[in-house]
């Protein structure tokens, strides 16, 4: 099959393109935002609780309750995230890109509102259903933004376009930490106007919108209307001459009315499509089993067990590193492409996972050592020199360092690929006709490893002390092979001959001997397709 876009590809990007990007992406800074705003206001909320106890029940609930209720109000954001992932193809299909996007909002506006009015209300059972609201909020948003996003974008800059939900979604989890310190919105009294602060960029999403246009490929594949699409995709592009994109695309309808409509069962019966879904699950697991949100979730506590005088900051450094790597990213995931960013970033968590062992096992060590010695000290003075200089060793910061160190090049490695490319690739894998159910099995799987991370993480910590990080090692060097040998490159192919590839790997015998090299662009060699079947 001869590449369609032989010629340079138009690389033009219009301010209302831009505008619409902007718009979308307020979606995943909202994601970004819920994930990291529950961190800091730990303590706070807790003894909110206790104090609605007490006015109730006229005694606080046991530790053990507390922390209970505690982990329930911060898994329920991702069951409710499973929730809202789930319903995208659903919602999508029913109103498309944009309404969707548009109606989900309604959910940020109740989350919010009854989280900033639980206090006065005196209720913590409104913080509990709040954040389940905005779970399913935050689960829609990372299904809707990619799409939408992956929708719009000039195939020459999709992969940057993706990377975009990622860096809204960092960005929205370091202004969340930000805010969440003591002297801001992090205090005993403000902590719930920090949980309602989701409802600002709710209702700006929502007067941008109306004049954002609806995703061209909705238009033209699902709802026939080539007038409508051909007109956004002149304002988008900022040229008359649409005819590429509107023959793409119409090739892609065409396959699709030849497919009927596409359910989840059948993207794992159908040959097509189980290649592509295996694929677009596992990529979103290594995302989350990669550990990341160990870090997010319980950074502090990390850096407190190694030493660090101002755990918080160091945590906010975290944030920052992943900014300015997600960043990097950008710029390079049209250089590089896909898959070797998503290899070298898995690679680099791998070796940092185990120098944070290292530098955690350490401290711990070295504070085994100072009872050992004490110990050996109260019957011998002989030691004593010993003693003093593992003292030293313990407020010798070099430990802590490397343990500041080997988070940071953790986040930043996850930044180079983990982070952005599983929400977007799932786009590019499939056509039209399948996509919102593989984008709804995707996050779907995307989710609950989070949740179960989220939730298994203290009690595996207390399992394996200072060695917890290596059970995630162990994980990415497996995705790493994985990668290695099924993930094909999708940068610079249309949606059309990425599809193409796995079809004709599926079929057998495949008369095109390496289906993916299809659409290559600077000669640069692809992966070979290992048929599943
Ligand atoms: C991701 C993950 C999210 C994580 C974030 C960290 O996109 O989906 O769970 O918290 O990156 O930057």
């Amino acid at each position: 099959m001869e590449r369609m876009h032989d010629e340079k590809p138009k690389k033009k990007v219009t301010f209302y393109l831009l505008y619409s990007v902007f718009t979308a992406a307020i979606g995943s800074l909202q994601f970004g935002y819920n994930t990291g705003v529950i961190n800091a206001p730990e303590q706070k909320l807790r003894r909110f609780f206790q104090n609605v106890s007490m006015e109730r029940y006229g005694e606080p609930f046991s530790p053990g309750t507390n922390t209970i209720l505690w982990s329930f109000a911060v898994a329920i954001f991702s069951v409710g995230g499973m929730i809202g992932s789930f319903s995208v193809g659903a919602v999508v299909t029913k109103f498309g890109r944009r309404k969707s996007m548009l109606l989900s909002n309604i959910l940020a506006l109740i989350g919010g509102g009854l989280m900033g009015l639980s206090s006065v209300s005196r209720s913590f059972e409104m913080v509990i259903i709040g954040r389940l609201i905005i779970g399913i909020f935050c689960g829609l948003c990372t299904g809707l933004t990619p799409m939408y996003l992956g929708e719009i974008a000039p195939t020459a800059v999709r992969g940057a376009f993706g990377t975009l939900h990622q860096l809204a979604l960092v960005i929205g989890i370091l202004v969340a930490q930000i805010f969440g310190l003591e002297f801001l919105l992090g205090s005993d009294t403000l902590w719930p106007l920090l949980l309602a602060l989701t409802i600002l960029p709710a209702i700006l999403q929502s007067i941008l919108l109306p004049f954002c246009p609806e995703s061209p490929r909705y238009l033209l594949i699902v709802l026939n209307q080539e007038e409508e699409a051909r007109k956004v995709l002149v304002s988008l592009r900022g040229c008359e001459d649409v005819s590429d994109d509107i023959q793409e695309m119409k090739e892609e309808g065409m396959k699709m009315a030849m497919e009927k409509k596409v359910t989840i069962p059948e993207l794992f019966r159908s040959r097509n499509y189980r290649q592509p879904i295996i694929i677009a699950i596992i990529l979103q697991l290594s995302q989350q089993l990669s550990g990341i949100n160990a870090v997010f979730y319980y950074s502090t506590g990390i850096f407190d067990t190694a030493g660090v005088t101002e755990p918080i900051y160091a945590t906010i450094g975290a944030g920052v590193v992943n900014t300015i790597f997600t960043v990097v990213s950008l710029f390079l995931v049209e250089r590089a492409g896909r898959r070797t960013l998503h290899l070298i970033g898995l690679g680099g968590m791998a070796i940092f996972a185990l120098i944070m062992t290292i530098s955690l096992s350490l401290v711990v060590s070295d504070v085994r050592m100072i009872t050992l010695v004490l110990y050996a000290y109260k019957h011998t003075n002989l030691v004593l020199i010993l003693f003093v200089s593992h003292s030293e060793q313990k407020d010798n910061p070099s430990l802590s360092y490397l343990a500041i160190v080997a988070v940071f090049g953790f986040v930043a490695s996850f930044e180079m690929g983990p982070g952005p490319i599983p929400w977007f690739i799932v786009a590019e894998l499939f056509s039209q006709g399948p996509r919102p159910a593989a984008m709804a099995v995707s996050g779907f799987s995307n989710w609950t490893a989070n949740f179960l991370v989220g939730l298994g993480f203290p009690k595996l910590e207390e399992l394996c002390g200072p060695y917890v990080f290596i059970i995630f090692a162990v994980f990415l060097v497996l995705f790493f092979i994985f990668t290695y040998l099924r993930v094909p490159e999708t940068r610079g192919r249309t949606f059309d001959e990425i599809a193409q590839g796995f079809a004709s790997s599926a079929g057998k015998p495949s008369p095109v001997p390496e289906p993916m090299s299809v659409g290559l662009t600077e000669g640069k060699e692809a992966p070979p397709m290992s048929p599943t079947d």
